[in-house]
């Protein structure tokens, strides 16, 4: 099933076309990876295909229906984003920053939000810890639960590695991976770095 459809995205910033005429389809099941080197117009590329930002030419189609103004509902229900830097709430808990902005999911147990740290690998912290206490690739794990518990239908990742050892980097590409081959939940994520490429369903390389 087509979730996302791009056609044609021209973006022009200061006159120079970081965009140009870029067109992608991304089934619910896709997990597309976008490389390219820094300065490649990958974020760029990623914030205007997501509706984050105005395109200039071009039409983009989420679950059929146009993106364009009025994207706060679209955000709030069907689209997540993750970000290179985490943006958690760095004096507040685990358990917040995981609920923050899952407005359903007030509901969810002490003992379900447990079990979803377990299955990112972070067994032995407490909900009630503050998230500055925890290491870099522990807190890119928490905002990928944080993404992961809003349920959106598609993500948006913009280098989430980025901050990341490699270790810690491969281990949370497999974990979005996983995720989004469980829940049928379908991935764009851009990335500099080319070893992310054997994960993808689609791949595109800027220039
Ligand atoms: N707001 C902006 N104003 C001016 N130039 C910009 C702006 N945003 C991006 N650019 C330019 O667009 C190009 C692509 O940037 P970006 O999308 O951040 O690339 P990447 O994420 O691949 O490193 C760069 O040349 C950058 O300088
Ligand atoms: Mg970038």
């Amino acid at each position: 099933m087509v979730k996302l459809q791009v056609n044609n995205v021209v973006k022009v910033i200061e006159k120079k076309t970081i965009i140009d005429n870029f067109s992608l389809t991304v089934n619910s099941n896709d997990f597309v990876i976008i490389t390219g080197k820094s300065g490649t117009g990958k974020t760029t590329l990623l914030n205007v295909i997501s509706g984050l930002t105005r395109r200039d030419s071009g039409e983009i189609y989420l679950d059929d229906a146009l993106i364009g103004k009025h994207m706060q509902n679209i955000w709030r229900n069907k689209i997540g984003f993750i970000f290179q830097d985490n943006l958690l709430l760095e004096n507040q808990t685990i358990k917040k920053n995981i609920l923050i902005g899952a407005k359903f999911n007030k509901k969810l147990s002490d003992e379900e939000i447990n079990n979803l740290l377990i299955s990112v690998d972070l067994k032995g912290v407490s909900l009630k810890q503050q998230v500055s206490t925890l290491s870099g690739g522990e807190q890119q794990r928490i905002a990928l639960l944080r993404t992961m518990v809003k349920r959106n239908e598609i993500i948006f990742a913009d280098e989430p590695t980025g901050n990341l050892d490699k270790v810690n980097a491969i281990s949370l590409v497999k974990l979005l991976k996983d995720w989004s081959m469980e829940d049928q939940h379908a991935v764009v994520m851009v990335t500099h770095n080319p070893e992310f490429i054997q994960f993808a369903t689609k791949h595109i390389n800027l220039v």
